[in-house]
């Protein structure tokens, strides 16, 4: 089979492992040709392929990003979209595709099915909102760095009796902040599932300075909100593609919480640096099933799925099931692990 493959959406660590579990074994088991598509559905769109073969993905295992490029464009955009999607898929002769992206693109990958494009996709995120699927790989690696600034952070708050205010990415859900939270022994969590009021954050950071505790670390979700009518925010930016450009609650965060409770408060925002550099461990072995699950599927003919992980599992879900919904931090896991932790 001749078999396309692209990476869209965000990058994220893991993606050319990914993309290599896809070469190697559609290559060696399959005798498959392998098409890459640069940037995301653009190259799809625009006719921008690259063959791909073992030698040519030796040495990506562990490096972060992606050697295909990646981009938000979404086809159904431009009004010529599908028609010049559907002309590339034809010109290249590719029997199926493997789209590899988050929500926005896999909303994609579900409308390119709908077109009759047979399409296989991959769950990828560092934020790791994706229904379907326990976790989407470049999600361990997002934690472990913010953990590892969390514990640097630790330092500094001790030395200057500090508040130090971490703002970690999720767009729409906070599982990033809570197991980099947990893991860095934050003293409180602010995640988009749960509203927040500054005033009980500042209590409690009161509360632990006045039983003498002191370096205090809230972590914040770039994606928050405040309970209606606590706090002042600014309008939202927004990008080309009409996403919400988020990063800089931390700020607003930091001063009030310095208003509030007198104590020195500085800000850190992750940012990029979440998504950049090496997979772990387990992002590598996580994307290389995913690639390898992805190709079985292929050749399974089981297409407009996306495969994901369910107990340790390899699985399959609809496109249909997965788009449109997101997977919110569960909340026993927030009631029952992080709020006795916090409160300690
Ligand atoms: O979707 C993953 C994500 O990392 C979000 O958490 C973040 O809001 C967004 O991407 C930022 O992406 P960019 O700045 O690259 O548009």
């Amino acid at each position: 089979m001749r078999v396309g493959v692209l990476t869209a959406g965000g990058d994220c660590p893991g993606l050319n492992a990914v993309i290599r579990a896809v070469v190697r074994k559609g290559i060696v088991q399959y005798d498959d040709e392998i098409i890459g598509f640069r940037d995301g559905w653009a190259g799809v769109m625009e006719g921008r392929a690259v063959d791909l073969s073992i030698d040519k993905l030796r040495g990506y295992l562990p490096r972060g990003g992606t050697m295909l490029g990646t981009s938000r464009t979404n086809p159904f955009r431009f009004e010529d979209g599908p028609d010049r999607l559907l002309a590339t898929l034809e010109e290249h002769r590719i029997d199926a595709l493997i789209a590899i992206g988050g929500e926005g693109s896999l909303g994609c990958a579900r409308d390119v099915a709908k077109l009759g494009v047979h399409v296989v996709g991959v769950p990828k995120t560092i934020d790791n909102d994706l229904w379907g699927t326990e976790y989407t790989f470049g999600f361990h690696t997002a934690v472990q760095i913010a953990t590892d600034a969390i514990d640097r952070l630790h330092t500094t708050a001790e030395s200057h009796d500090r508040v130090m205010v971490v703002e970690v990415m999720g767009r729409h859900v906070g599982w990033i902040a809570v197991y980099a939270g947990l893991a860095g022994g934050a003293t409180a969590i602010l995640i988009p599932e749960r509203p927040f009021d500054l005033a009980e954050v500042a209590e409690h950071v009161k509360d632990r300075h006045a039983r003498g505790r002191y370096a205090s670390i809230v972590v914040v979700a770039e994606g928050a909100r405040p309970k209606p009518g606590t706090l002042e925010l600014e309008p939202d930016r927004h990008d080309e593609w009409g996403h919400v450009v988020l990063g800089g609650i931390a700020n607003v965060v930091a001063t009030d919480l310095e208003a509030r409770t007198g104590f020195e408060t500085r800000v850190t925002i992750l940012g990029h640096t979440q998504r950049g550099g090496t997979p772990t461990a387990y992002d590598r072995v996580l994307s290389t099933r995913f690639g390898i699950a992805a190709i079985d599927a292929v050749h399974d003919g089981a297409f407009g799925q996306m495969v994901g992980l369910q107990a340790e599992r390899m699985v399959r879900v609809p496109l249909d099931e997965v788009c449109g919904r997101l997977k919110t931090v569960d909340p026993d896991l927030f009631d029952d692990v992080v709020v006795p932790f916090l409160f300690a």
